[in-house]
């Protein structure tokens, strides 16, 4: 693939749930993104070899591979869900495995849920200060978004196979809104107009502050740190 062709938007899900919130907000970005023309790969990072993740095992083939993902990207959007007043710890073990700079040059977009508004502030004390670490400086108005504003809805696949689950009941019928068949797993969610409506704002930030292909392109081994006397 050459750098041209490459999908210049990597979706990271940082959820370990297999049917999530963030990850329906995310599903959500991704076609507000697609409809500004720009197209999208997603990483899963539940899906990554758990050994290899938690000893920061670079030379793992899925890890490598997770890890070339994000260098290809010119802007990256991370859905992470609110644990104990803090950003995932699955994003926080992918995040030490980026090498220094491993996000300069790109544009930023966070997207988080919660149960509640109570650590909206996560992002800014937690993951800003992290993304900054790593070279960030351009950054889109991050979404947040409460889990009552994110109700799953049954799809005809967890009815049949999720019949006793609890979390493939239908509890949509309080949030008005945008439906989304969430791309990464069978569940459906009902995510509220203003959610989607500042999901719309930021893609179109994205939009505007994609860098061109050349500044987000691998630049080599990162530079040894000069020794400051
Ligand atoms: C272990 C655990 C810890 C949580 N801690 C918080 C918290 O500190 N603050 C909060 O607002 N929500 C908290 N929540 C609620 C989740 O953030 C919320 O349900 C979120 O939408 C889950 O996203 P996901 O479905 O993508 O995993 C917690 C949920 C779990 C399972």
């Amino acid at each position: 693939m050459t750098a041209s062709s490459r999908p210049p938007v990597l979706l990271i899900a940082a959820s370990p749930g297999r049917h999530s919130r963030s990850s329906a907000l995310l599903g959500v970005a991704a076609e507000r993104l697609h409809h500004h023309g720009l197209a999208t790969r997603t990483l899963r990072l539940r899906d990554l070899p758990a050994q290899p993740l938690l000893h920061a095992d670079a030379e793992d083939p899925a890890i490598r591979g997770a890890l070339a993902a994000v260098a290809e990207a010119r802007a990256v959007v991370l859905a992470t869900p609110i644990y104990k007043a803090a950003y995932s710890g699955l994003l926080k073990v992918f995040l030490d495995l980026l090498p220094p700079g491993g996000l300069s040059g790109k544009t930023v977009w966070t997207l988080a849920t919660g149960g509640s508004l109570a650590h909206l502030l996560a992002l800014d004390y937690g993951l800003l200060p992290v993304l900054s670490a790593l070279g960030t400086r351009s950054q889109v108005d991050a979404v947040y978004a409460t889990d009552a504003q994110i109700a799953p809805v049954a799809t005809a696949s967890d009815r049949s196979s999720d019949r006793d689950s609890d979390r493939g009941r239908d509890e949509g019928g309080d949030v008005r809104g945008h439906t989304v068949s969430s791309p990464l797993g069978s569940h459906g969610y009902r995510i509220d107009d203003e959610v989607v409506r500042r999901l719309s704002v930021s893609a179109a930030q994205v939009l505007d502050r994609l860098p061109p292909p050349a500044l987000a392109e691998p630049a080599g081994p990162p530079l040894r740190p000069a020794l400051v006397l």
